[in-house]
């Protein structure tokens, strides 16, 4: 790496204007960048598999949308998993991470309008009445343009540029999920478990936040916001079917005791949750000396 000669005459590396997104700041080549990388691609290249090999059913296009908006979510709870992930189990270095998840959100939520004006067969006209007169594009159209924004201010240049604003508006990253949230209730009428879940992870990572700082690694307090996020998301299940659907909101909240058909979504929070737990307090004990 080139380096550069300061007034105190020390010499300094100088970094490279260009970093491509496997490498670190110090533009050395990282693992965890570089697997991230290849994890963020995976989806996009198995949709585009999927669909030249006719595996996405007749409406091609349709189940295109589909998948791009449910990785979109998925890349914005993974973003959003960065901090507690380096706080809960020691690691700095995940942090570095965090962007280029947030970017790859971003990238799917492009994609995903953009197959949604394929399907509108390119009436640009018709695609922007539809974002005004359906509430639930309208929502998602305003979580997009949050989701841009925050990708164009994701630089290190715009970071020190945006000083203190910069920390703020990305606190919007919360508003942004709230809202990509209701989008997916919303279109998804009444088969809702995927957004129950995805709102689910939302809660317990929102709950974490509200943490004093001191608490955020206790194991006990950690399972406390597992237990607190999985009755929360249990709650949302039966608000959601009480006030969106015809169908019995205390069927579907008895359904959560009754395990034949597997964990619901507000169980699988509890059970993220608890794994959480279980693993915090494993890498404790792999990681402390023992005192005696
Ligand atoms: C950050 C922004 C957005 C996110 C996170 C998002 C996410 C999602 C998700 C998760 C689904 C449902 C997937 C499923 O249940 O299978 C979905 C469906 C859909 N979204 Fe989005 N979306 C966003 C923005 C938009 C925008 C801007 C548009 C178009 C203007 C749009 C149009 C649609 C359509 C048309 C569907 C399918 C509806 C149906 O088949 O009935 N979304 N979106």
């Amino acid at each position: 790496m080139s380096s550069t000669l300061t007034a105190t005459g020390v010499r300094r590396p100088t970094r490279p204007r260009f970093l491509p997104p496997w490498r670190d700041r110090q533009g050395r080549l990282s693992p965890l960048k570089s697997l991230v990388l290849l994890g963020a691609c995976v989806p996009a290249m198995l949709i585009v598999f999927w669909w030249l090999n006719g595996d996405l059913g007749p409406r091609t296009v349709n189940a295109a949308i589909h998948l791009t908006g449910l990785w979109t979510v998925r890349f914005i709870l993974l973003s959003l998993a960065v901090t507690p992930a380096r706080v809960v189990f020691d690691r700095p270095k995940v942090v570095l991470v965090r962007r280029m998840l947030g970017v790859t959100a971003m990238v799917y939520a492009l994609a995903h309008l953009s197959l949604y004006i394929v399907d509108m067969n390119f009436h640009w006209l018709e695609v922007v009445l539809e974002i005004v007169r359906r509430f639930y594009l309208t929502i998602g159209f305003v979580a997009l343009i949050g989701l841009v924004a925050l990708g164009a201010t994701s630089t290190d240049a715009a970071v020190r540029r945006m000083g203190r604003n910069w920390k703020r508006l990305h606190w919007s990253i919360y508003g942004i999920g709230v809202l990509m949230l209701l989008h997916h209730f919303l279109q998804a009428k009444a088969g809702v478990s995927a957004a129950v879940l995805a709102a689910g992870l939302f809660i317990w990572l929102t709950l974490w936040r509200l943490l004093p700082e001191r608490r955020r690694a206790s194991p006990w307090v950690l399972g406390v916001v597992s237990i607190a996020a999985g009755m929360l998301t249990a709650g949302l299940e039966f608000a959601w079917y009480a006030l969106a659907t015809r169908i019995n909101p205390w069927r579907v909240l008895s359904a959560n005791l009754d395990f034949a058909f597997g964990p619901r979504p507000a169980e699988w929070v509890v059970i993220c949750g608890l794994g959480v737990v279980a693993a915090c307090a494993l890498s404790r004990l792999r990681f402390e000396p023992r005192r005696s």
